[in-house]
């Protein structure tokens, strides 16, 4: 079919064709904002001063020609600043969210999400997810995926998880104070499960998640961090999980990536100490799509569509809520796991934190 060319706006047209040239120059962007990060370039510039070209490349041991392209095409996208005169620099909101992994504006570990969602293998598995319905198990990616969502999720985690989010559920904070237990369900590669133990010293927390390669990395990271007395991982689905009862189970980005949330709610019911609660962390969201058609909507929804959904699809019921299911629908799915009481208890720009009692 062709378009009647006669029947085209041309200025709605032009803006359309901007933001594709913008998207164009992000998907371009993509792998050099990872090289920048494997070749040292973002943090060789992370002290703020000044530097030409040939100066970065023998910081860093690469050649100039290539670092000059590199530096211009971060300058236009506005990833670094040109000073003029053949030098470039970086601010510290640049540093923040490209240079240091520690900053809660971190973002690296979303462009490795995201990109390892882009090869040639990714989009012929997920073409026959579209095509059969039967999704795709997040154990199928590239490692890249579990290390970039891990990275991704993390400064928002630490920014909000120990001072805002478990303050604000029903007397929790005092029991892990006082050496309660908490069970953390798909935890991935365990950086909400460490921050928990490391908050508490008196308290026992578990990680478990069914991907086997996320949970040996996490067992990893917790002996490096010396937390492995009291912070544990365990290979187990989130309907049979044991160990219980726990005076908080948590589920961090993941139920909505699970073919059965309500199996896991319930199975989780059984598994709370009385007057537990289960702390449940989604995307933000609203409940209808209108309220999602937005820069953030759409990065979520991309998600969704390329990771979570097709997650979902591949296991036992496939109920594939979708990462923006919102407070209705996943007030919907406790409610079918037998649990009524349900509040928003907390939120950022990008997460809600729903409190789940029995
Ligand atoms: C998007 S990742 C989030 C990981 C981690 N909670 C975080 O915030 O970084 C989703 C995790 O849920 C896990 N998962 C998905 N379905 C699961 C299930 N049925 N039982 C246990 N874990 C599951 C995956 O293996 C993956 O590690």
């Amino acid at each position: 079919m062709s378009v009647d060319m006669s029947t085209v706006d041309e200025a709605k047209l032009n803006e359309l064709l901007g933001k594709v040239v913008t998207d164009l120059g992000a998907v371009a962007a993509a792998p050099l904002v990872l090289l920048g990060e494997r070749l040292g370039l973002f943090r060789a510039l992370a002290d703020g001063e000044d530097v030409i070209p040939g100066q970065l490349a023998e910081r860093t041991g690469t050649t100039e020609r290539n670092v000059r392209e590199w530096l211009s095409a971060m300058a236009a996208g506005g990833f670094l600043t040109y000073e003029g005169d053949d030098r470039f620099r970086m601010s510290p909101e640049q540093s923040a969210v490209f240079a240091d992994e520690n900053s809660p504006a971190f973002a690296l570990g979303g462009y490795q999400a995201f990109l390892s969602c882009g090869s040639a293998e990714e989009r012929d598995r997920l073409e026959r997810a579209f095509r059969d319905g039967h999704g795709v198990g997040w154990q199928e990616h590239h490692p890249d995926l579990f290390a970039g969502t891990a990275r991704f999720f993390r400064p928002g985690y630490a920014a909000h998880l120990v001072d805002e989010w478990l303050p604000a559920l029903t007397g929790v904070v005092e029991k892990l104070r006082t050496g309660g237990r908490a069970a953390d369900v798909g935890c991935g590669l365990g950086h909400s499960t460490m921050m928990i133990g490391k908050a508490f010293p008196n308290a026992l927390v578990t990680g478990f998640d069914s991907h086997r390669p996320s949970v040996d990395a996490a067992r990893e990271l917790a002996a490096e961090s010396g937390v492995e007395s009291r912070v544990s991982f365990e290979v187990a689905g989130a309907k049979d999980f044991t160990g219980g009862p726990y005076e908080l189970i948590t589920f961090f980005d993941c139920l909505h990536d699970m073919g059965d949330p309500v199996g896991a709610l319930a199975h989780s019911r059984e598994q709370l100490a009385e007057g537990g609660s289960i702390m449940l962390v989604e995307p933000m969201a609203g409940d209808r799509l209108e309220e999602n058609l937005n820069p953030l909507g759409r990065t979520f929804y991309g998600a969704s569509a390329l990771i979570c959904t097709p997650a979902s699809q591949s296991q036992e019921v496939g109920r594939a809520l979708g990462a923006q299911a919102g407070e209705e629908r996943t007030r919907q799915v406790a409610s079918e796991a037998g649990l009524t009481r349900f509040r928003r208890a907390a939120q950022t720009p990008f997460n809600i934190v729903y409190e789940v009692r029995a």
